[in-house]
Order: C-alpha cells, then sequence, then structure tokens
C-alpha cells in the first residue's frame, strides 16, 4: 500500500483481543436508569460479551455546562463493566454537541449547498473545519484522557463517531477558508488551479484565492474540477479532526490504541477511507445489511474491501445490527440464520470483533425501532438467545483470531474517485452506477467460485494474477502505469465501459476513449451510446446491455474481438475485446453486459487463466470461499449463499460450532452446509 500505511503500526492485542474474538455493542447506559445497568451486566455475561463502545452521545452528560465536568455516572459504568469482565473502547464522545455549545456558538452549525442551516436537535451538527468545535472537541477529549488513562477497562479509543455520517459537506464560510488553504496547498498558483479546473470554460477564470467558494448550489452545472476537489477536501477536513484527536490522545495515553468506525458500506460514498487508514491504529467498520437477495454478497464486499483497507490485518466490525434498522423505507427483521451469517462472513473476512449498535433497545429517540441485542421484548426473545449463542460460538472460534487474510489471486479494484466522479451530473447518462458496476462483477467472480481480494487502487498489484477494473473512471498517469506493468509482466487486466475516460482533475484524456487506458487495450471509442429506458442491446454471446454501450471504432492489431454487438445501431461492431502482449492480456467490456454476462466471460476466460477457475471448494460458486491464515493454519468459510443445502467434500477440522453438518459415509468426507450457513475448516497451510 502507500509508504505512510506501509509505516504503521498496527495493533491487534488488546482492543482486538489478543486471545479471542471481540464481542459486544455499542452501549447507552445514559439511556436508562441503574437498576437495569445491572440486569445489563448479567446479561452481557450472558450472551459472552467482552466489550462495550461507551459514551459514543455522551457529551451532554459529560460537560453539562461549559468547562464543568460530570463524570460520576462514567465512573460508575467504567467500574462495574470492569468488575464484570468487560472491557470498554471509549468514545472520545465528540460525535454530537450539547445544546449548550450550540446556543453559545451557532457558527460551529453546518451550511448545506443552498446555505440552509443544519439545526441541533438531530446529531452531528458541526463544521468539520470550525476552530471553534475543535476547541471545544478536544478540551472534552483531553479531559476524558486525562480521566481514564489508568482505568483498567480502558483498551481502546473510540474517536468521534462515523465522521462525516451526517456532516461530510459543508458550505460554510469555516469551509470555505479551509478549502482555500487546501487548494493553496495542492496547487501552489492559481494558474495551476485555473489550469486543473479548466476555468477557461463559461468565464470561471480565478484572478485571487478569496473568489474561489465551495460548489455551493449555482445557476447551471458545477466546475466538475472544484466539486472534485471539494470532495477530497471534505473527505481530509473530517480526516484532519480525527487528526486532531487522536494528537491529543497519543500525548495522554500513548499506550492505548486508537480507532474510528469507518463506514465501508454502499450507502456512504463521501470518504475516501482508503487515505485513512492510515490514521488509526486498527480499521474499524459499521455495516448494515442491504435488504433484499443481494445483501448477502453485498455485505460481503464491503467486508472484503474492509479487510484490505486493513491490509489484511486484522479489523474491528464495530457496529452492525442484530435485526431490523430503523432508517430505510420499509425495514423487516432479519431471518433466521441472517444474525450468525453476518457476523461470521464479516469474521471470514478478517473482523476479530463481532459488535453491533447496540446493547440494548432505545426506548425513546429517533432509533427506538431499530434492533439492538436485546430488544423491546427482554431477554426472553428470538433476538437474544441468538446473540447468546453466536456468543458461545465466537468463543469457540478464538483460534482464529489474529489470522490474516489469505490474499486471493484475484483484485477487484475499488476506487473512491472514480465512484465519486462516475456519478456526476451532466454525463452521457445518469443511470451510471459504479457501486452495482463493482458489485455485479464481484458477484460473478463468486458465483465461478473464485475467490477475490476487493483492493483500495492505490494498494500494489503485485501478486495478482487478474486485475478486474470496473468502471474505472479517473485513471490519472501514475494509475495507467501501473495497469500496464500488469500485463507486461505476464498478467491480465480487465477493465469495463467508462473507464480511463477522464485524470484526476476530471478532464477527458484527448484522443478517444478509454483515454488513459487506450494504448493498453488497444482499442479506440469514438462514442459513448448510452441506452434509453428501457431499451435492451444484445451481444453475440447472448450478454444483455441495458444502460450502456459504445462505439469502438480502432481495433489494434494485436486485439481480438471476443464478442460483439448483434443488435441496435452498433450491431455487428466490437464489444468485448482482448489484447494480448506476450503471456499477459488486457481484456475491454464496452457494455453494461450484467451478472450473467460477465459469468460467461469468466467462464470463457477461465478456459486460459488459471486463477479465474474457481476453488473447488466453492462448489462452482454455491459457497463463497475466504481464507485466513495464521501460524501454518488455513481457516477456510465456506459461506452458502443460496437458499439450499450444499454438499462439500471438504477436508480438515472443523472450527466451532454449527454450519456444517455431520460428516456422512463415504471414502472422503462431505459436509452438508445449510441454505445461509457457514462453516469453517482449519486445514494446515501457511
Ligand atoms: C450508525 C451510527 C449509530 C446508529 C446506527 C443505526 O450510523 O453510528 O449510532 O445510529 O447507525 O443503524
Amino acid at each position: 500500500m502507500t509508504a505512510r500505511a506501509a509505516a504503521h503500526r498496527w495493533v491487534r492485542p488488546g482492543a482486538l483481543g489478543a486471545g479471542g474474538l471481540r464481542y459486544g455493542a455499542d452501549y447507552n447506559p445514559e439511556q436508562w436508569p441503574r437498576d437495569v445497568w445491572h440486569e445489563d451486566m448479567r446479561l452481557m455475561r450472558e450472551a459472552g460479551v467482552n466489550i462495550v463502545s461507551l459514551g459514543i452521545f455522551s457529551w451532554a452528560l459529560l460537560e453539562p455546562r461549559p468547562g464543568e465536568w460530570d463524570f460520576g455516572w462514567l465512573d460508575e459504568v467504567m467500574d462495574l463493566l470492569h468488575d464484570n469482565g468487560i472491557d470498554v473502547d471509549l468514545a472520545t464522545a465528540t460525535a454530537s454537541p450539547p445544546p449548550w455549545l450550540t446556543r453559545l456558538h451557532p457558527e460551529v452549525l453546518p451550511v448545506t449547498a443552498d446555505e440552509t442551516v443544519l439545526y441541533p436537535g438531530g446529531r452531528q451538527h458541526w463544521r468539520p473545519t470550525s476552530p471553534v468545535f475543535r476547541r471545544y472537541a478536544l478540551r472534552l477529549v483531553r479531559a476524558l484522557a486525562e480521566r481514564y488513562r489508568d482505568h483498567p477497562a480502558l483498551v481502546a479509543w473510540h474517536i468521534s463517531n462515523e465522521l462525516g455520517c451526517h456532516n461530510a459537506f459543508d458550505y460554510s464560510d469555516d469551509a470555505a477558508a479551509a478549502f482555500r488553504v487546501w487548494l493553496r496547498g495542492r496547487y501552489g498558483t492559481l494558474d495551476a488551479l485555473n489550469d486543473a479546473w479548466g476555468t477557461a470554460f463559461w468565464s470561471q477564470h480565478y484572478g485571487a484565492w478569496d473568489e474561489i467558494l465551495p460548489p455551493r448550489i449555482a445557476a447551471a452545472q458545477r466546475n466538475p474540477g472544484r466539486q472534485l476537489d471539494f470532495e477530497r477536501f471534505s473527505s481530509d477536513a473530517l480526516r484532519e479532526h480525527l487528526r486532531a484527536e487522536a494528537a491529543v490522545l497519543a500525548e495522554v495515553t500513548p499506550d492505548v490504541p486508537r480507532t474510528t468506525n469507518f463506514m465501508v458500506c454502499q450507502n456512504i460514498r463521501d470518504i475516501d477511507y482508503a487515505t485513512w487508514a492510515g490514521d488509526v491504529d486498527f480499521v474499524s467498520n459499521d455495516h448494515y445489511l442491504r435488504p433484499g437477495e443481494l445483501g448477502r454478497d453485498d455485505l460481503s464486499f464491503w467486508a472484503n474491501l474492509t479487510g484490505n483497507l486493513a491490509e489484511g490485518h486484522p479489523w474491528f466490525l464495530m457496529e452492525h445490527a442484530t435485526s431490523a434498522v430503523n432508517w430505510r423505507e420499509v425495514n423487516p427483521p432479519k431471518r433466521a440464520g441472517e444474525l450468525r451469517r453476518d457476523a461470521l462472513t464479516h469474521v471470514g473476512h478478517g473482523a476479530d470483533a463481532v459488535c453491533y449498535f447496540q446493547w440494548r433497545q432505545s426506548r425513546a429517540g429517533g432509533e427506538r425501532y431499530h434492533s439492538a441485542m436485546v430488544p423491546h421484548a427482554g431477554a426472553d426473545s428470538r433476538v437474544f438467545r441468538d446473540v447468546v449463542a453466536l456468543g458461545a460460538e465466537l468463543r469457540a472460534l478464538a483460534p482464529v483470531a489474529g489470522s490474516h487474510r489469505e490474499r486471493a489471486r484475484v483484485a477487484l479494484l475499488f476506487d473512491y474517485e472514480s465512484w465519486w466522479v462516475s456519478g456526476r451530473d451532466s454525463h452521457p447518462s445518469d443511470a451510471l452506477r459504479y457501486d452495482a458496476e463493482t458489485l455485479t462483477w464481484y458477484r460473478a467472480l463468486l458465483d465461478r467460485g473464485v475467490r477475490v481480494d476487493v483492493l483500495p487502487v492505490h494498494a500494489a498489484f503485485e501478486g495478482y494474477e487478474v486485475v478486474i477494473a470496473p468502471m474505472l473512471h479517473v485513471v490519472p498517469d501514475g494509475l495507467r502505469r501501473r495497469l500496464e506493468e500488469v500485463v507486461l509482466d505476464g498478467r491480465h487486466v480487465l477493465a469495463t465501459y467508462f473507464s480511463g475516460v477522464v485524470d484526476e482533475h476530471d478532464r477527458v484524456w484527448l484522443g478517444g476513449y478509454p483515454g488513459g487506458l487506450r494504448d493498453l487495450l488497444g482499442v479506440t471509442v469514438e462514442e459513448f451510446v448510452p441506452l434509453l429506458p428501457g431499451t435492451r442491446v444484445r451481444l453475440s454471446s447472448g450478454a444483455v446491455a441495458t444502460t450502456w454501450t459504445e462505439r469502438i471504432t480502432r481495433v489494434g492489431a494485436d486485439v481480438e474481438v471476443i464478442d460483439t454487438y448483434a443488435d441496435g445501431d452498433l450491431a455487428g461492431g466490437p464489444a468485448v475485446t482482448r489484447r494480448r502482449v506476450g503471456g499477459g492480456s488486457a481484456t475491454y467490456v464496452s457494455a453494461d453486459v450484467a451478472r450473467a454476462g460477465a459469468v460467461d466471460l469468466l467462464r470463457a476466460w477461465a478456459a486460459e487463466v488459471d486463477a479465474l477457475r474457481g476453488e473447488p471448494l466453492a462448489a462452482d460458486g454455491r459457497l463463497e470461499t475466504i481464507v485466513r491464515a495464521k501460524g501454518g493454519t488455513r481457516f477456510v468459510f465456506l459461506a452458502n449463499r443460496t437458499d439450499e443445502a450444499v454438499d462439500v467434500p471438504v477436508t480438515g477440522e472443523r472450527v466451532g460450532a454449527g454450519g456444517a453438518g455431520a460428516e456422512r459415509a463415504g471414502t472422503e468426507p462431505v459436509w452438508r452446509i445449510g441454505p445461509g450457513e457457514v462453516a469453517i475448516v482449519a486445514q494446515p497451510g501457511s
């Protein structure tokens, strides 16, 4: 990965439980009377909870008036938890400022692009760049750190909470000033900035830094270069806040590891977490299951990316839900078995902690219908019984703790900037979805039984035999070269439509698309041909595009056309091409061929590329195989992706309980893995 991350000290023991997996939740005792705290301790012990995140939204109670502290209740809870053998990931409590602060300093409130002030009454109503907010927040962080530095329950710091969840983009005057400082740092001169943003267009040329504003609502399309830099700046501004809190903690409690919970998931795209991973001592993530048929694979995709943001080291699942959430339009509960399946899929992808939002379902407040480990119905409930059973199983999985993800042979690139930019306005089609396209290819690989790493685009490509780049829209020169090296090295690259089109400033590469990847792929596209809603274009292979096609007008001499458009305006023209370079190759897929089309393409390609053949244990893609390894043992997680039992011959020892059924008669042991179940086998190997 990057030099910064390589120098990084990754912490596992303590916070991540050297002796086993961590299990717990956000704990909000301030919402409950004391007698409930005692019941909580009893139930936590019954469930096997060994860590909680505490104090996340407690600022108003910890500092009831400016500079006046009330730590009494927190002292009591910390002691109680410690007496019950439960460790604490203590929040810095800065996520949500108290009412007195915003009354005293309304200038900390964030402002939207149309200059609407976001008032208190919800949460996270603060400007990431506000010096006033920063001052109050750091005073609280210091007070907490000094108070609890020697408390035996403290094992980790939980900085803020989901930084940017509600305030990722702030268009206030504070933000404007900080944006200008950030731009000066990036460009040095206004000439360089004007060039990067192409401000000759529409009379946007800047003659002074003060003329630059955040991209507030404007009369017409806003400059794309400014949009992209504002997104980068906003992600960096939150990271600055993270760093500022971390610096105070490092000063007062240098030995206590620090983390903040990322939101690596489909519904949050605002923060480039690849640039944040080096700023925490261990990566933490929050993930909420997407309802419907793709939920399981979607969970696997983001867990996989999280594991690779952590460079294969164990990470901390800080939040997920035992059952329903409260913030989608319809919030069905999890089905039988899903609680276990979801938790173990995260563990497979490297989580050494399984934690929930939250311990006890709130009685009041905006999240009263969000599930928890202890539901409104109480402990005599399906959810709590599942919670207790999972706790027992996680204890049995102790041998897995501390193991690393075993690197796959295939990488699927994930690039936050391509996600941001490909979804911009004023494009050939509003229907392009970067996250959906990457998930489509991920699912196709799983369908083929191929084990894959979802890899942040800045990570090293060395060692991957195949690099798949769905809609890799932003391709600066350095990335182009790195992809070319893969192919020159005798390995394989596949890119899909709308890739390579722009540089790091969202300026189009000239000479025809796919721009930065045109030479590598050996084709030139003269025109994009997006499809009107309801249109279907068939390819000769049988694949069907419904969103996007491209007019490929030049195919290099070393390029083979492996699929053509079968109908529509492009009928007879190339749709999928492959350039061969020595033993390597570069494939271009110019249309949205959907999961079925991608599966067929991968199946055919597997005839020449061994890494695409699929794992024998994957049972033709019905199981996802995920591998963690340590000290000469491989832990193979077999996750049933289907609604039917899958029989698979497995050698090795079963780890943990549940999951696979008994061995059956025959020469080889066969495991029956029930629908939606996850079984874990330990095998010798590195
Ligand atoms: C997260 C947040 C939690 C809780 C949860 C509900 O975004 O960190 O505090 O609100 O969502 O799903």
